[in-house]
């Protein structure tokens, strides 16, 4: 008599890797596009979730670290900290972003993306500043790890009709700062010249046009927008923005406005914590149009930053 077949022994590793040359971002790319695949997704995620889009998103400033378990050699789990620098209160920082957080369908409920993230935040130790914009999959399990949730971004939209230059509409309303004379759309560092390039000249697949204002500090005031295309309709994205006080502000509006008018754009989106919007028009769109809201988390940043933009976000 043929007894059952013995169930295969799981080999189980949990390896801390410290270096891109340590990824294998072909392999990478299919097990992220795997793990988040969605039969109607909005996005098509193989066309955004590439071994070049790794390979751009991994290259930020300086070593991202990933925790991975495998069994029997076969990826099952896996979680980034990206390593970016950001701009606080007037000063750099470098923080870290938790991102491509994955377990294999097969293989979910089984602690893995716990054991994972337990491992990373011991890697990254105890005062590394942290954030993520964590979708509801994993948004309890990162708060109960130790972080908290320090805004919510939301989408802006606003026609450009009926004219979208037109000066006494752009009555920019500036963010909060906790620094008087500094307007600040978005974390990310945008006077250093490496995080620039990376996040706006070596994205593979997308272009970004950038508005400059002259300044009375040594740095332009810059805004950095997107096109969208939504078949024949055009939205031209605001990704990140900073002046130096409210009249640059105000003109670095009107000159982004201006650009985005020349491009024919419909509509102006905008992806931020403020309740009110950077400009004067703008309508949120609801949460339920979205499918989701768009908390974000984080652990040891400074004061009360709150200043997060889509830029400090890896999808757009
Ligand atoms: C989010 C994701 C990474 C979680 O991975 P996971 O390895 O299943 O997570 P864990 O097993 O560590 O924990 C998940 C939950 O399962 C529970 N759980 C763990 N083992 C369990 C078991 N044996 N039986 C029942 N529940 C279990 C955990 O308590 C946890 O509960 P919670 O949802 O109340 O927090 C996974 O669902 C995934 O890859 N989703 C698609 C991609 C995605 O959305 N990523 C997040 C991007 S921000």
């Amino acid at each position: 008599m043929m007894g059952s077949p013995m169930p295969r022994r799981e080999l189980l590793s949990l390896k801390v890797l410290k270096s891109v040359t340590d990824v294998d971002f072909n392999e990478f790319s299919i097990f992220q596009r795997s793990a988040f695949h969605k039969p109607r997704a909005l996005i098509d995620a193989s066309r955004v979730q590439t071994p070049s889009y790794y390979r751009w998103k991994y290259s930020s400033a300086g070593n991202p670290i990933l925790v991975q378990i495998r069994i029997n050699q076969e990826l099952v789990a896996s979680i980034s900290a990206i390593p970016i620098k950001f701009f606080i209160s007037g000063e750099a920082l470098l923080v870290y972003q938790l991102a491509d957080i994955a377990t294999a369908k097969s293989y979910r409920r089984r602690g893995f993306f716990g054991t994972c993230l337990a491992a990373l935040l011991e890697e990254l130790g105890p005062r590394t500043p942290i954030y993520c914009f964590p979708n509801p999959n994993s948004l309890e399990g990162i708060l109960r790890a130790g972080f908290r949730q320090s805004t919510e971004c939301y989408f802006w939209m606003r026609p450009a009709w009926p004219h979208l230059a037109e000066r006494n509409r752009v009555d920019a309303v500036p963010p909060k700062q906790s620094q008087q004379d500094l307007f600040q759309l978005g974390g990310l560092d945008l006077s250093d010249p490496e995080t620039f390039e990376w996040r706006f000249k070596s994205r593979p697949g997308v272009t970004y046009s950038v508005v400059h204002l002259q300044s009375a500090c040594t740095e332009p005031a810059k805004l950095v927008y997107r096109i969208l295309r939504f078949g024949p309709i055009r939205v031209a994205a605001i990704l990140a923005a900073r002046a130096y006080n409210s009249d640059e502000w105000r003109g670095l509006q009107t000159r982004a406005v201006e650009a985005m008018s020349r491009e024919g754009v419909h509509a102006v989106l905008e992806f931020c914590h403020l309740r009110s919007p950077l400009q004067r028009g703008f309508i949120r769109i609801p949460t339920r149009m979205l499918g989701r809201p768009f908390p974000v988390v984080e652990r040891n940043f400074p004061g009360s930053f709150s200043q997060f933009g889509a830029a400090d976000w890896d999808v757009p």
